[in-house]
């Protein structure tokens, strides 16, 4: 329970936040504040100083207490993170079902997965191109796409590798159920239960859970919000353990947003070469860059064939198409294999939808303004965290995608705010679900894209109350 002046101080943040105040403003005296909040002199005298060591406000000599100019800019961005040294089995991944559930409820602020409003997808121009496939090509819809897939979207998919500087041949891709489906098939083609693979951290955690499914055990690396996996930690790791692979999101990753740049992904290439390990690239976001370019994919740097590249178009299309990709290398005849003796093939329909789509539907006009959008709507929560949540919070600024990483201050419980939020219809995603052996307990991930309006704006408000509330507990 909190003491009068920490109640005190937290009303008086408060009404900063809300705007009651800007920065540079006089707070009202202390007899004024005394009135006020009905409390005693001295218990003002007390609040005032936490809210100085807060770095909330600041004395001037003979004038009184003014609000700092920081307070309400940009929160900071957190440090490189600093996970357990040795590999682990994944455990406590029981909780995403709970969350991918939660988002089929009805009126539920969606900001625990990662998947955009349906305002922000090509739905209608989607609809065009199904349409037309089941008029033109109804009986090609009828039969199986075998592996490795349908031709024509292999051919789109491969024009569309060359903006990623890896020119490639449509024989070279097979296509998949989805990002989830590649990255199964490269960690089964290559490794067995009991291996080790290494992985950013924090990391997806649907990657945790494909590890945890093939009994593989995971070695999480330190990794930094602003520049990616740290390349020294991940060599001293693969000097000490035998690790089969390093999976990795290079651009705009998931939960940290940041795209390595060009230079530290060709060392990371050299790297792998150097220690005989197999890197296994998520490239899911790659198009979705806030400056517009197309970073390219590690494949860039491959000279070996030994990268295996996987996306979709669940993040830059539509989710439900279930539509990916492998480009699988030098491995090409197991993950094909693979494929086929999993699920038989992808759906017919969505991949001639899907290629007419990237042939006549203007993707590229479609991403110059999403990418856009992402930006905007990435900022504006951003700043809404600066204002709405307890100081000390700090905020990934991440260069593409849609996702950002908070770190709250560290009296406060992701899985509390979790389920307090979750009875207030709001959804977000505890940081421990981001790792092998749920770490991140006091960070949390939102996906920003979410339409503006005023009921994202309160849920942000409102998240950042029940934040405050779990603070003073
Ligand atoms: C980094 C990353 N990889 C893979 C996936 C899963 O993608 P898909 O829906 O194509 O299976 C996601 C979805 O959130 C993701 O964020």
């Amino acid at each position: 329970m909190a003491t009068l002046y920490e109640q005190v101080a937290r009303e008086i943040t408060q009404q900063i936040q809300q705007g009651l105040y800007k920065s540079g403003d006089r707070l009202p005296g202390v007899r004024q504040l005394s009135r006020h909040f009905k409390v005693s002199v001295s218990t003002i005298v007390q609040a005032h100083q936490l809210l100085e060591d807060h770095g909330t406000i600041e004395a001037k000599p003979r004038s009184g207490f003014y609000i700092t100019t920081t307070f309400l800019e940009r929160p900071k961005v957190p440090t490189i993170s600093s996970p357990s040294s040795k590999p682990q089995l994944v455990t406590g991944q029981a909780l995403v079902l709970n969350l991918v559930k939660a988002t089929s409820r009805a009126n539920i602020l969606q900001l625990g997965t990662a998947v955009p409003h349906h305002n922000f997808l090509p739905v209608k121009g989607m609809q065009r191109s199904f349409s037309k496939i089941l008029r033109e090509k109804s009986e090609q819809c009828a039969g199986y796409a075998f592996p490795p897939g349908n031709a024509d979207l292999r051919q789109q998919i491969s024009r569309r590798m060359l903006l990623a500087g890896h020119p490639c041949s449509p024989d070279d891709i097979v296509i998949t159920n989805g990002c989830q489906e590649s990255l199964t098939l490269a960690l089964r083609a290559i490794a067995k239960p009991g291996d080790i693979i290494a992985i950013e951290s924090p990391a997806f955690y649907g990657l945790l859970q494909v590890i945890d499914a093939l009994g593989m055990k995971a070695l999480e690396i330190p990794t930094d919000p602003e520049h990616g996996i740290s390349l020294s930690a991940l060599q001293l790791a693969l000097e000490q353990w035998p690790i089969k692979a390093v999976a990795l999101v290079p651009n705009f990753s998931n939960p940290l947003g940041y795209c390595m740049s060009d230079e530290r992904k060709k060392l990371l290439v050299e790297m792998a070469n150097k220690y005989q390990t197999t890197l296994i690239e998520d490239d899911i976001y790659g198009e979705l860059s806030f400056d517009q370019s197309r970073p390219c994919s590690l494949k860039h740097y491959d000279t070996t064939d030994s990268v295996i590249s996987c996306s979709s178009f669940s993040k830059s299309l539509l989710p439900g198409l279930r539509i990916g990709w492998i480009i699988p290398g030098r491995f090409f005849n197991q993950i094909e294999y693979q494929k086929y003796v999993t699920n038989l093939a992808s759906p017919t329909l969505s991949q001639l939808a899907v290629a007419d789509f990237l042939e006549h539907g203007g993707y590229d006009r479609y991403l110059r303004h999403v990418r856009e959008e992402y930006k905007n709507q990435v900022n504006r929560v951003i700043q809404s965290i600066g204002k709405y949540f307890p100081g000390g919070t700090k905020v990934t600024q991440p260069k593409g995608g849609f996702v950002i990483w908070v770190e709250l201050p560290n009296n406060i419980d992701a899985m509390q705010l979790h389920a307090l939020a979750l009875a207030e219809e709001i959804s977000i995603a505890p940081g421990p679900m981001f790792s092998a052996t749920q770490k991140y307990k006091n960070f949390i991930r939102l996906s920003c894209a979410q339409p503006w309006n005023h009921q994202l704006e309160q849920g942000l408000i409102h998240l950042g109350r029940l934040a405050y509330s779990l603070q003073s507990n």
